[in-house]
C-alpha cells in the first residue's frame, strides 16, 4: 500500500544521541533544554520574532483565541481541517463561515460583507501552504478593529513579500504533526510579533504559572516534551533536503497531470510555496470517487482533504456554495519524502487512464 502521507524519520542513531542527553539530565518536559534549543533554532530558520513550541497545532489555535480574548463571532474559512472550526467552538465563540476564492483561501471581499457588531476576529487558514491575502485581510481588520489569527498548520517555510508568513496577523500558528512537512511527532507553534502577547501565550501554555507559587490568569497545559523536541532537532538537519525533494516530487506530478481536465494549484500565482500537498480538483464528485476507487484498487491511498466543507459539521451553521462544491471535488494524492518517482509515475498513469 502506498499511503497518502508518511512521516520523515531521521536516522535512528541521531535521535538516540538526543536521548542520551535526556537520560543524563533526567529532565523530560517543562521548558527543557531541548525545547529551548528547538525554539531558538526554528526562530532563526523561519526568521520569526517570537515563537513557542506547543503540544500540537490545535492547542496552538486555542491559545491564540484565548490570548487575544476573542468573544462572539469569528469569521473563518470552511475549507480547512476540522481543528480550525472546532477550536473556535471549543473556546466558546461562534464560527461564521466566509466562502473561499478559487485558490482555496478565504475571500477577503466576503469577509468585509460578513462583519456584524458581534464580529471580533478573523481566523483564516493558509490551506495547503497557499498564503491568504494577508495584506487585504489586515486592511479590513484594521478598519473594523478585528483581531487576526492565521492557521498556518500547512505553511511551514512559506514567505510573503520576503517575510515569514508567520509574522502576519496578531498570532499565527503551525502544526508539526507527524504527517506534516516538518514533524516533531506531535507538536505545533504559536508566533506573534507582539512582546506582551508572547508573554501571555507563555503563561497560557504553562497553567498560568508565573514562577512556582504565583499564577497569571487561567492557563492550560500546552507544553511539549524533550522527546518531541529531540525529534524536531534531529529532523532539522534534513529540512533543506526534505523541502527540495518535496518540490521535485510536486513538479513531477504537476508536469504529468496538468494536461488532464482537472484543476491543480496555480503555481504562477505563488511567489513562495512549500509544495506540501498535491490536491487535484475534479469536475465532479463522481469523477473524484471513480479515481479514488481506481487508486484504492491499486493499493494507493488518497484523502479527501478537506471534506466535508466545515459549515456542514453538525455543531455549526452557514452556507458557502463554492467551498461546498470544491470540497466535494478535491482529492490529495500521495506526497511524502520516501515516495519514489516510479510510484509517482504509476499514480499519474492510473489518473490519466481513469480520466480518459
Ligand atoms: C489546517 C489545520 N489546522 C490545524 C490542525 C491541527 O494540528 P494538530 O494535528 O497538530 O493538532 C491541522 C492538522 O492536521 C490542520 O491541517
Amino acid at each position: 500500500m502506498i499511503p497518502v502521507t508518511q512521516p520523515f524519520l531521521p536516522p535512528r542513531i541521531e535521535y538516540e544521541e538526543y536521548l542520551e542527553g535526556i537520560w543524563q539530565r533526567n529532565w523530560l518536559t517543562n521548558d527543557g533544554e531541548l525545547v529551548r534549543e528547538l525554539e531558538t533554532k526554528l526562530k532563526e530558520i523561519l526568521q520569526v520574532s517570537n515563537m513557542l513550541f506547543v503540544a500540537n497545532g490545535t492547542l496552538a489555535l486555542q491559545l491564540a483565541i484565548k490570548a487575544l480574548g476573542i468573544k462572539g463571532e469569528v469569521l473563518t474559512t470552511p475549507f480547512s481541517y476540522v481543528a480550525t472550526t472546532s477550536s473556535i467552538v471549543w473556546e466558546g465563540c461562534t464560527p461564521i463561515f466566509v466562502d473561499i476564492l478559487p485558490d482555496y483561501t478565504i475571500d477577503p471581499k466576503l469577509i468585509e460583507e460578513a462583519i456584524t457588531p458581534k464580529t471580533s476576529a478573523i481566523l483564516a487558514t493558509h490551506v495547503y501552504g497557499i498564503p491568504c491575502q494577508v495584506e487585504e485581510i489586515q486592511r479590513i481588520a484594521d478598519k473594523h478593529n478585528l483581531k487576526v489569527i492565521y492557521d498556518g498548520a500547512h505553511a511551514f517555510g512559506v514567505k510573503v513579500k520576503g517575510k515569514s508568513i508567520f509574522e502576519y496577523g496578531d498570532i499565527s500558528t503551525c502544526s508539526f504533526h507527524a504527517t506534516k512537512l516538518y514533524q516533531t511527532i506531535e507538536g505545533g507553534a504559536v508566533f506573534t510579533k507582539d512582546k506582551s502577547l508572547f508573554k501571555k501565550l507563555g503563561y497560557l501554555r504553562n497553567f498560568g504559572h508565573d514562577g512556582f507559587d504565583r499564577f497569571n490568569g487561567v492557563g492550560i497545559n500546552a507544553k511539549n516534551s524533550e522527546f518531541h523536541a529531540a525529534m524536531g532537532l534531529a529532523n532539522l538537519k534534513y529540512l533543506e533536503e526534505i523541502m527540495l525533494k518535496r518540490k521535485d516530487q510536486f513538479m513531477f506530478y504537476h508536469k504529468r497531470l496538468s494536461h488532464l481536465a482537472v484543476s491543480l494549484i496555480l503555481l504562477e500565482n505563488l511567489t513562495s510555496f512549500n509544495y506540501s500537498y498535491f490536491p487535484i480538483q475534479f469536475q465532479s464528485e463522481e469523477e473524484l470517487l471513480k479515481v479514488k476507487a481506481k487508486l484504492e484498487d491499486n493499493k494507493i491511498g488518497s484523502r479527501r482533504y478537506f471534506y466535508p466543507s466545515l459549515n456542514k459539521l453538525d455543531y455549526v451553521a452557514g452556507q458557502v456554495p463554492l467551498a461546498e462544491s470544491i470540497s466535494k471535488r478535491v482529492l490529495c494524492i500521495p506526497l511524502f519524502h520516501a515516495l519514489t518517482y516510479p510510484d509517482q509515475q504509476f499514480i499519474c498513469d492510473l489518473l490519466t487512464e481513469s480520466l480518459k
